[in-house]
């Protein structure tokens, strides 16, 4: 691949927050790549072994009980291995229930993760920021380069997005001062196979795709203009694998699909996807005790991930909503 260096074939790797989402899809693609070992470490605070119950019992992907909060844990964990990411971390619904304990862990738990990797002389760090990093942006297309517009945000997001800004900057530090590799990657509303209730935009498709599925109409707070550009989650793993063995780092980089999505025409696609365009979504107040930034447009480039890493999403909506459907029907019985 014109893009690939380093390979993940008989690398070793550490996944921290190894039982989110994110990270066990990550675990997936570099497994199905050759790795030698990807070392799931979580302390379950927030997710739990669901989302890595089918790796339980794979000796190539041992689960590690550690905090990132302990940087003991961190050092032992990173002993050996070639590449780290950086996956643990308080998304914004649970930034709210525990901000303390939220920031800590996007900020402190950074800092002991690029020790650990300083100590242990890994090669390169994978950090997963977000496109919460602009808050409500303002120019479209929405480059890496865009200004974070805080002033209209609820605590909780700003919170969330300056804790994922710092978790850049420290990356960016220790890459200045001890040469350490990173590419961080600001994903956009990941979703699909393994959904949680924790990422606010996410949460929406999947209540979505369970009230059709239940053949009741979808509920949608507000007049259903709110966009967010959902990227499926196997195209988040992805990116992180290219951005772990590109020639090319030292990156920001949008994991995005480009494409803004009001909720309308998610409500829209579950429905015939499910064959029940007889149902039509039903608007009510926004209830929302947490709100997103959000707004009625987007656009986030995609091109800087394309030219570094040579990342381009493979999963459409259409696709994506059929496989988190499916996903869900499995779980449910
Ligand atoms: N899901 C999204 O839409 C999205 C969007 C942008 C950025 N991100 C970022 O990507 C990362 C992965 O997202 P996700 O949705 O897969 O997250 P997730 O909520 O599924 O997982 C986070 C994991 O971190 C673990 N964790 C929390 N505190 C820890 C600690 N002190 N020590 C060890 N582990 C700890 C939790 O138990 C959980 O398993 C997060 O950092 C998130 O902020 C996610």
């Amino acid at each position: 691949m014109r893009n690939q260096h380093h390979l993940i074939k008989d690398q070793s790797f550490l996944i921290t927050g190894g039982a989110s989402l994110v990270g066990s899809h990550i675990a997936d693609e570099l497994l199905a790549q050759g790795a030698k070992e990807v070392r799931l470490f979580d302390n379950f605070s927030l997710g739990t072994t669901s989302a890595i119950a089918h790796l339980l019992n794979n000796p190539r992907a041992p689960l590690i009980r550690g905090d990132v909060l302990r940087m003991n844990e961190l050092i032992d964990a990173a002993k050996g291995v070639d590449g780290v990411f950086a996956m643990a971390g308080f998304l914004t619904i649970p930034m709210a229930k525990d901000p303390v304990l939220g920031v800590s862990v996007n900020t402190m738990g950074m800092v002991n993760t690029l020790e650990a990797c300083r100590i242990n002389g890994v090669r390169r760090i994978v950090f997963s920021s977000s496109v919460a990093t602009y808050g409500n942006p303002i120019a479209t297309p929405v480059e890496e380069a865009a200004p974070y517009r805080y002033e209209a945000l609820q605590p909780p997001s700003l919170l969330y997005g300056a804790s994922k800004l710092m978790g850049e900057a420290l990356c960016a530090q220790y890459s200045k001062a001890y040469g350490l590799e990173f590419n961080v990657l600001r994903f956009s509303s990941v979703y699909g196979e393994r959904q949680h209730a924790r990422a606010l935009n996410a949460v929406f498709v999947a209540q979505v795709c369970d009230k059709v599925r239940a053949g009741l109409a979808p509920v949608i707070g507000g007049d259903g203009s709110e966009v967010h550009d959902y990227v499926y989650v196997t195209d988040v793993a992805q990116a992180c694998a290219l951005a772990m063995t590109s020639y090319s780092h030292g990156h920001i980089l949008n994991i995005a699909t480009g494409i803004d999505t009001t909720h309308t025409a998610v409500a829209e696609i579950a429905l015939k996807i499910c064959g029940r365009t007889d149902l039509k979504p039903k608007y009510q107040a926004d209830t929302r005790t947490v709100k997103p930034a959000a707004g009625s447009v987007l656009g986030f480039s995609r091109e800087a991930a394309k030219n570094n890493i040579d990342w381009e999403p493979k999963v459409d909506i259409q696709s994506g909503i059929t496989r988190l459907i499916e996903w869900q029907k499995k779980v449910s019985h």
